[in-house]
């Protein structure tokens, strides 16, 4: 050991497929942190955009290649590009555990699952924001067969996209998505629903906290549907722990939920060193990394007490 920094690899291309919303994005986020971008869409006017944004349009793909087309699509992406054999494979999906069962089996220890915790209602290559990600937290799959180093790879791709990412298994994604993601949107979906049938004058009189709790109910149903049926028996348990909690007694709910809502946000720097366990048990105990150095991560930490 010298006590000097070991230099990390130079930092692969990235080649992005699917230039919508959330791959467009991203392309455009990288292409301002200066990696080599390139990048395909079934949609010439998707491609158009991209390649205006300084991405390189092409089949042939290498590097970390991450997947951003719509879930129905994850499994055959692929199809009909060239990808370098060396590549590591990632995605963006809002669920984990059937792109790892359908493109994870297909790459093997090559391939490591993702998701940014980001996005609008709106979609397609018009939606496109190169600050999308900006502090956005994005969930990086760390599964018992995981290649560390295409990990890492796949981490500073997120981190240079000005993410912080979150170290967890696809289970665990799943399972964290349908609570605070899933279920909202079938609420927002609810709610909006109820108050048609509430009728004009009800929605008359909507503002702010019908708007907040509605928002996502301006999504695309595609991309709902394709999401909450992808993450169905998650979804599920999740959704009978909020009518559970609609069971109790008002005035103990509207505590409870303001407890949450009002706790304690202080977070500590740590460091966790570039290992499976560690990684993992940071991501469990709500902590972050947020950047890479050549033997360790350093991230945040919720504040204990
Ligand atoms: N929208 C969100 O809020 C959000 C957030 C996080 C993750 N995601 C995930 O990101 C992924 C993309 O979502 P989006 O919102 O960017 O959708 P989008 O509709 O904006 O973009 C999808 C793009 O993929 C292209 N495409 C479709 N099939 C393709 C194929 N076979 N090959 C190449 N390109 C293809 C489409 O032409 C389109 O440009 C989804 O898997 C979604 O689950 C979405």
């Amino acid at each position: 050991m010298t006590g000097f920094p070991v230099p990390t690899m130079p930092a692969p291309p990235v080649g992005v497929v699917g230039l919508g919303q959330l791959g467009g994005s991203l392309a455009a986020a990288l292409v301002r942190a200066g990696r080599p971008v390139s990048g395909w869409d079934t949609d010439p006017q998707a491609r158009e955009a991209a390649a205006a944004r300084g991405v390189r349009i092409t089949r042939d793909l290498s590097g970390v290649v991450v997947l951003a087309v719509p879930l129905p699509a994850m499994a055959t992406a692929l199809d009909g590009l060239t990808v370098d054999p060396d590549a590591t494979v990632t995605d963006v999906g809002s669920v984990k555990s059937p792109v790892l069962g359908t493109v994870g089996a297909a790459f093997g220890s090559r391939f490591v699952g993702g998701h940014p915790m980001c996005g609008t209602e709106h979609s397609g290559h018009e939606a496109v924001d190169p600050d999308l990600f900006d502090g956005a937290r994005w969930a990086v799959c760390l599964e018992p067969d995981t290649d560390l180093s295409r990990w890492l790879r796949v981490t500073e791709v997120a981190l240079d996209a000005g993410a912080e990412v979150v170290p967890l298994t696809a289970a665990e994604h799943d399972d964290a998505v349908a609570a605070v993601s899933h279920v909202p949107h079938l609420l927002a979906a609810a709610l909006a629903a109820a108050a048609g049938e509430a009728g004009p004058l009800a929605l008359a009189l909507a503002a702010g906290s019908f708007r907040d709790a509605t928002r996502v109910a301006g999504s695309e149903p595609a991309f709902v549907t394709a999401m909450v049926e992808g993450n169905a028996a998650p979804t599920a348990e999740a959704l009978a722990r909020v009518q559970a909690q609609l069971g109790r007694p008002w005035p103990e709910l509207v505590t409870a939920g303001h407890a949450v809502a009002t706790r304690p946000t202080a977070q500590r720097s740590v460091r966790a060193p570039l290992d499976r366990a560690a990684l993992l048990a940071l991501g469990r105990a709500g902590g972050v990394v947020t950047r890479r150095l050549a033997a360790f991560v350093e991230g945040r930490l919720p504040q204990e007490g």
